[in-house]
């Protein structure tokens, strides 16, 4: 036995690998207005339903209750969260929930213009922009809109805040795509204070494409920098995913999310709730927890308490995707929350 009701506001959530776990990714919305091949086919997504998807109020509930077990760090993710209506709104209810300390958000930039300073308002103090390609067709190729000028000025706009820093750049790492962009980051990483940061690509795809040697891996793209620029290894803060290692001549830092080739799940701190309301407790698991469910069936928040602490206490040791058998979870990206 683990913890029994009356312990629940004291004692953090932890898993039976010893892992404490703090920080909380809630997806608000399936949907996106982009259709990133790495993350959604073309055409044909079919989405969740408007019942289906937690109500602001049910999602301010959910993290007051999570960070009544020790969640302190928040991050909102899609499909593309922006594209949720009135989405700074719910920002600003989640910045005010007691206990969060640090609310960052995920986006394509899409919208970065338009809502820059109302997230700032709401209290964000961290936002990272998806872009994969810094040249216009190629960033159309793969995200298939054409929208990189626009993502740009979002990222600008986005940016003209000192009160949101560190901004990061994330971009894909794929074979036979990424190695063109490489240099190009660089220079942006270089006369910018952009966090560029490259993720290898996961077997979360919707058009189910990924294999292992479409990953352009994090030490092939070290080397493709190292043979131009002398890099310096930055010392890695707990909990990190990404190695940063900056440019030896001072000039700006890099960063490699390195999951495929360098797992860090023995550090993990992560779950994610997901736009309907299940908890996941890993980007690959195949096991779900309901919790919308139990909430809208009236249970207290004492009783969502122990769903989420049982769920955390199984979280998976580690993701296989390296080993034989390896399953892709049935939902994809935009609908996990990246
Ligand atoms: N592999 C790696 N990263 C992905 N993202 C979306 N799909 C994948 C994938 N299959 C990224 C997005 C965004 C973050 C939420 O996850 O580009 O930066
Ligand atoms: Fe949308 Fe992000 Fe998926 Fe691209 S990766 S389709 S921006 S949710």
């Amino acid at each position: 036995m683990r913890s029994s009701l009356q312990e629940t506001a004291a004692e953090p959530l932890r898993d039976a690998h010893g892992r404490s776990i703090t920080d909380l990714r809630v997806s608000v919305t399936d949907r996106c207005n982009f259709r990133c091949q790495y993350c959604m086919p073309a055409e044909g997504m079919e989405w969740l339903e408007r019942s289906a998807i937690l109500s602001f109020e049910e999602i301010e509930r959910l993290v007051g209750v999570m960070s009544g077990l020790g969640v302190d760090s928040l991050r909102l993710t899609g499909g593309e969260p922006l594209a949720r209506r009135e989405f700074p709104r719910l920002a600003s209810m989640l910045a005010k929930v007691p206990g969060i300390d640090d609310l960052s958000v995920t986006t394509n930039g899409w919208f970065l213009e338009r809502d820059a300073r109302a997230l700032v308002d709401a209290g964000v103090n961290r936002v990272n922009v998806s872009i994969d390609s810094l040249a216009r067709d190629r960033f159309f190729q793969i995200t298939r809109r054409d929208a990189l000028p626009k993502v740009l000025r979002g990222l600008e706009a986005i940016a003209a805040f000192p009160q949101v820093r560190p901004v990061k750049v994330n971009a894909i790492a794929m074979r036979d795509y990424t190695e063109q962009e490489v240099l190009r980051f660089c220079d942006f990483a270089r006369s910018t204070d952009y966090q560029v940061r490259f993720i290898e690509f996961m077997p979360l795809d919707g058009d189910r494409n990924w294999e292992p040697d479409s990953v352009l891996t994090g030490a092939e793209i070290r080397a493709l920098i190292e043979a131009r620029f002398a890099l310096e290894a930055v010392a890695r803060e707990p909990h990190a995913t990404a190695r940063v290692y900056r440019f030896a001549d001072g000039a700006g830092e890099i960063g490699f999310i390195n999951p495929v080739s360098e797992p860090f799940c023995a550090d993990c701190n992560r779950i994610r709730l997901t736009a309907d309301g299940r908890l996941r407790t890993c980007l690959f698991s195949i096991h779900e927890t309901d919790l919308r469910g139990p909430m809208r069936a009236g249970a207290s928040d004492g009783e969502l308490a122990e769903v989420i602490r049982d769920a955390v206490w199984r979280k998976e040791l580690k993701h296989r995707v390296n080993e034989p058998g390896f399953r892709a979870p049935p939902r994809t990206m935009s609908a996990i929350g990246g």
